[in-house]
């Protein structure tokens, strides 16, 4: 048994949580779109031909915010091509994925999924083949009232309201050397910069979010930053970060590292940005949006990322997660809520069946992998300000991190106004029971457990698979009570934790 001590006081205060952090990521790539969350032949299928099986389990995942047309096949897409009547609209090569894309699935489609789901969209244009000109004209189709061809175009269409779409991304990870239309950080500069421009003239309301590095290790990280944010420091309000967690070593102990480095990375983004704020000699604080995250690495290789033929949404990046991969997610998620203060969008990337934490069958079931759970758990139980966790615990060397890890990783969600505060808590030791003491300080001194749940299981290789979709799933941790003030609990070795406590009212 090791112990560790957790301090939380309800006057450190990192920051208001924005919900945003709790988004997602709908890509056409590979089954995410097409017989993922949208299939006319499904028999669960509503009669917009999206699968309801999935909009049922979206809801449960508790996602707030939905990224949408991609990732790389951004840089390539028409807008044009994916709206109006079905049978008129083009099949065209995909360059991204070496697919090819019926279009059946556009805009209107998507922000139709969006309304039922409850999720707002961000939506992303294409600055890889196209520019300033087609995104401002997108975003009058989408969000202009009416009275213009573009926006009458949408009545056509069947949408007389406008989509009102307020989150944009100007283009995706544009500084890959895959992307379609690379652009230099000058060049990229410049047209976000335009692009913002443009789009604002359009609808000033909207927020936009430029894209920073593609990965962290990209080898102009940080330069690239620097750049692009020289051009479009004031027209932007996010700087995008992208990351997926690989087990290079086969070691937990040494996976656990990527939770660390994505704290490194995010306080480095930060950085950056702050650097040019004052080189600029000003106070505006750019804002961070990790639009894509999670981890992938074992569905990388080439045959992984591209079937031959151009097949119609053909199997990609199928990742099956198992229980160490929750943890890592956890772990992220408790990085994420304790950047709050300046992370204020992520999205786990993807939704459905491309690394995704819902995996279906083509006329099948549907399932929830194992990182279904942390991510669920954390947008349901999440709400208020952020507490700064002040944890005493012993750690252990990682050399993929260089750095000492301690065993207990925790983020502490207070809501003022259901007197609530959820702890959220990994135990990175894999052989010990960890006795975790929490000292709630000036949260009310009658204080009752509402809910206590773990993730556990002996077998950090446990998958969740059609046949047996619950073989890792959350259970009631009955190792936890209050004495006087301190919260005690018994986390299980290798076990992401949910706490949630609430004033009793007086
Ligand atoms: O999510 C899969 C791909 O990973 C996205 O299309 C791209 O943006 C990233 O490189």
């Amino acid at each position: 048994m090791i112990k560790s001590r957790l301090v939380v006081d309800r006057d450190f205060v990192i920051s208001e949580l924005d919900r945003r952090l709790f988004g997602t990521f709908v890509e056409h790539m590979g089954r995410c779109v097409y017989t993922g969350i949208y299939e006319p032949e499904h028999p669960l299928a509503d009669e917009n031909g999206f699968r309801q099986d999935v909009i049922d389990l979206t809801r449960e995942l508790g996602a707030t915010v939905v990224r949408y047309p991609g990732g790389n096949f951004m840089s390539g897409y028409n807008w044009e091509d994916g709206v109006g009547p079905r049978d008129k609209r083009p099949t065209r090569l995909d360059l991204a994925w070496y697919s090819t894309e019926t279009n059946q699935f556009g805009t209107n489609e998507f922000m139709d999924w969006c309304r039922k789901v409850g999720i707002e969209p961000m939506y992303g244009v294409n600055l890889g083949t196209r520019g300033p000109d087609e995104a401002r004209h997108f975003i009058e189709y989408c969000n202009h009232p009416g009275g213009t061809t573009l926006s009458d175009l949408r009545h056509s269409h069947g949408y007389e309201a406008p989509h009102d779409i307020k989150l944009w991304c100007l283009g995706n990870e544009m500084d890959g050397p895959w992307q379609i239309c690379r652009k230099t950080a000058d060049e990229y500069g410049r047209i976000a910069l335009e692009t913002a421009k443009l789009m604002r003239m359009v609808d000033p309301t909207i927020q936009l979010s430029a894209c920073g590095s593609s990965f962290w290790d990209m080898p102009t990280f940080g330069a690239w930053e620097d750049k692009v944010l020289e051009h479009c420091f004031d027209e932007v309000d996010y700087l995008s970060l992208h990351s997926y967690f690989g087990n290079h070593h086969d070691s937990t102990e040494e996976y656990f590292g990527n939770i660390e480095l994505t704290d490194r990375f995010i306080k480095q983004t930060v950085a950056v940005a702050d650097a040019v704020a004052a080189r600029k000699h000003s106070k505006r604080k750019i804002m961070l949006s990790f639009d894509e995250w999670n981890v992938w690495y074992k569905a990388r290789s080439i045959e992984d990322l591209r079937k031959p033929g151009w097949p119609v949404a053909p199997r990609l990046i199928e990742e099956v997660y198992n229980h160490e991969d929750a943890l890592v997610v956890g772990g992220a998620l408790i990085v994420m809520m304790n950047n709050c203060d300046r992370v204020k969008v992520a999205c786990l990337a993807q939704l459905v069946n491309v690394i995704g934490p819902i995996m279906t069958e083509p006329g099948g079931a549907a399932w929830r992998q194992t990182i279904f759970h942390p991510f669920a758990q954390a947008a349901r139980f999440a709400h208020g300000r952020v507490l700064r966790p002040v944890i005493d615990s012993d750690s252990y060397e990682a050399k993929s991190c260089e750095e000492a890890i301690s065993y207990l990783c925790a983020a502490v969600v207070d809501d003022e106004a259901t007197g609530r505060t959820t702890i959220f808590a990994l135990n990175r030791h894999l052989e010990e029971d960890m006795e975790l003491r929490i000292e709630l300080r000036g949260l009310g001194t009658d204080r009752r457990l509402e809910t206590a749940l773990e993730l556990f299981h002996t077998n950090m290789k446990a998958v969740n698979t059609k046949d047996a979709p619950n073989t890792v799933v959350p259970r009631e941790n009955k190792e936890v009570r209050f004495e006087g003030e301190t919260l005690i609990a018994w986390l299980k070795p290798g076990s992401w934790n949910v706490l949630v406590s609430s004033a009793v009212a007086q």
